[in-house]
């Protein structure tokens, strides 16, 4: 997410999709590995920027393929942000022997593209709360995704960066890096999907976002649809809210009212003083953070404990087989609901090798990352730990988002195209009560009654909070995938893969009382 959170996330692989109707653009998504090493991790601490070489990012990317003649570029999709930017070939990060081995994801050769043109030079600048950055100029050139080309697109040219990937942000495009270095609105120019509209690719600025199952190798990203075939039960909408500050809408921030935990042994109800909880629906951050005393809950009710160390909540990677799952709840009572089973929520670390718990009850225990972190501050982020088990449609024109629980390996398709510009998500009912989302904090310890459930056979950990470190967001999710799907007419879909870049480092977790196998 620009310049408020971790931006680690997601990719896309375009991939020419045969059955397309018109109106609609998809992308298959998927997750693979690569041997791209990049962290985009908050921190000031050096001896984190040396680790930063063994970090592997998890994320869905997309191949794109830009300028005349077209150059093949694979970048990460964000809807945490909202500009389309490359590295250079000139970059210093893209040089073989730099210390991030380069940009295997492609860079952009500008000299090599006849239709290239400097929009504004020096103008393009971007950065992420991590303190990662990308600077250089805006430029026009030919962009295709998917099916879908599109002859003027806007994009950033990184001359100076030190992320080795480029991100296409499909966000609001308030959002955009010119609006924030001008402070001004009147900057903002036609990104991806209102591109895509003005082109008459797609009907309105909307689209589905479809990540499928950690051990999954399919998802998508459907620009102009929603596919009925993905998801059960209904699709049921809330408000997006603008921002409090300005009173525009730049990011997707809803409020998750509610989140229950359920396992074989009882379920509860979880409080926080922050409810209702301002979050924003990224799929630029592989994880999710939520408010510390809300963590703490899930993390007693899962056995995952917080190491200082390495700055993330830990949990023993055979608790992925333990049971149990956390429902969330959107937009007050009668709000759309999303499971997240437990096997979602248990992420390798290093695909490298796994570290093991070197004390404490777990000794012994490979540990993974647990997908669930804490935050002291907003913005709190559902990021793809979350976003996995939803399918979830944004619609950037009436500011509203629907949300209904994923069909994990969904094979079959069914896609309805937006008739027209600004008409309602197709098929999707309101949430009821949102108008009186209460703003009424309420806290009360849970009985954690679904924490023996959830834990199954594994050592139980002594349930304290404590641990004496700061910061450090960011992360990473595994797995691999590849896919395709299938489109409607007045959609547009693209077949997305999931790269895994990564996550924390082993190295990290030697620091952190942790050996490595
Ligand atoms: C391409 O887009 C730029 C920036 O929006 C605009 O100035 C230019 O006129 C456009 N060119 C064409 C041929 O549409
Ligand atoms: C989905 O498919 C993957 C890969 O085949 C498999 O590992 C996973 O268990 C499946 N998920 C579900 C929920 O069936
Ligand atoms: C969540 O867990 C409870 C208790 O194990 C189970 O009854 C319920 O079916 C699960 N819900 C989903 C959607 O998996
Ligand atoms: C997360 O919780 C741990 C343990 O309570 C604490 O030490 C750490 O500072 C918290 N991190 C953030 C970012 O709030």
């Amino acid at each position: 997410m620009k310049g408020a959170s971790v931006a680690t996330g997601a990719i896309l692989a375009a991939a020419a999709n045969a059955a397309v109707p018109q109106g609609v653009v998809q992308f298959d998504v998927g997750r693979r590995q690569t041997q791209s090493r990049t962290h985009r991790r908050g921190t000031d601490d050096t001896d984190l920027t040396t680790i930063a070489n063994d970090m592997d990012d998890g994320g869905y990317f997309v191949t794109c393929k830009i300028g005349s003649p077209a150059q093949t570029l694979t970048l990460q999709l964000d809807t945490g942000s909202s500009d389309i930017w490359v590295p250079s070939s000139g970059a210093s990060v893209c040089e073989p022997h730099s210390s991030q081995g380069g940009c295997p994801l492609g860079s952009f050769n500008a000299d090599d593209s006849s239709t290239f043109v400097v929009t504004g030079r020096d103008k393009f600048s971007i950065s992420y709360v991590d303190g990662s950055h990308a600077d250089g100029s805006y430029f026009t050139d030919s962009f295709s995704i998917g099916d879908a080309t599109l002859t003027n697109m806007t994009m950033g040219l990184g001359e100076s960066t030190d992320i080795n990937f480029g991100l296409v942000g499909i966000g609001y495009k308030s959002d955009e890096a010119v609006v924030s270095s001008e402070d001004d609105l009147s900057y903002a120019y036609n990104n991806l999907p209102l591109m895509m509209v003005r082109d008459g690719v797609i009907n309105t600025n909307a689209y589905s976002l479809w990540l499928n199952d950690l051990d999954a190798s399919t998802g998508n990203l459907l620009f102009g649809g929603i596919d009925t075939a993905k998801y059960t039960g209904d699709l049921v909408k809330i408000d997006v809210y603008a921002d409090p500050g300005t009173g525009i809408f730049s990011s997707f921030l809803v409020a998750l009212t509610s989140v229950g935990a359920a396992s074989s042994s009882g379920s509860d109800t979880l409080t926080s003083e922050s409810f209702p909880i301002a979050v924003v629906l990224d799929s630029g951050t592989t994880m999710s953070y939520v408010p510390q005393d809300l963590a703490e809950e899930i993390w007693l009710e899962t056995g995952a404990v917080y190491n200082s160390d390495a700055q993330v909540a830990l949990i023993p990677c055979g608790m992925a087989s333990s049971g149990g799952n956390f429902t969330f709840g959107f937009g007050g009572p009668g709000g759309p609901t999303i499971t997240v089973p437990m096997n979602e929520l248990v992420m390798s670390i290093s695909s490298e090798g796994t570290p093991v718990f070197s004390d404490g009850p777990y000794r012994g225990q490979p540990a993974c990352e647990f997908g669930i972190q804490n935050s002291t501050s907003a913005p709190f982020l559902l990021g793809d730990s979350f976003l996995r088990s939803a399918y979830v449609v944004y619609d950037l024109v009436n500011n509203e988002v629907a949300l209904a629980q994923t069909k994990f390996n969904a094979t079959d398709s069914n896609i309805v195209a937006f008739p027209s510009s600004g008409a309602p998500i197709p098929s999707a009912t309101a949430a009821p009560s949102q108008s009186q989302v209460s703003v009424t904090p309420a806290f009360t310890s849970p009985a954690y009654a679904a924490s023996f459930g959830m834990m199954g056979s594994t050592a139980t950990p002594t349930p304290s909070t404590g641990g004496s470190s700061s910061g450090g967001s960011g992360g990473s999710s595994g797995g691999s995938s590849g896919g395709s799907s299938q489109s409607a007419a007045g959609a547009n879909s693209v077949p997305m893969d999931l790269l895994r870049i990564g996550a924390l480092s082993a190295t990290l977790f030697v620091a952190g009382g942790l050996l490595i196998l």
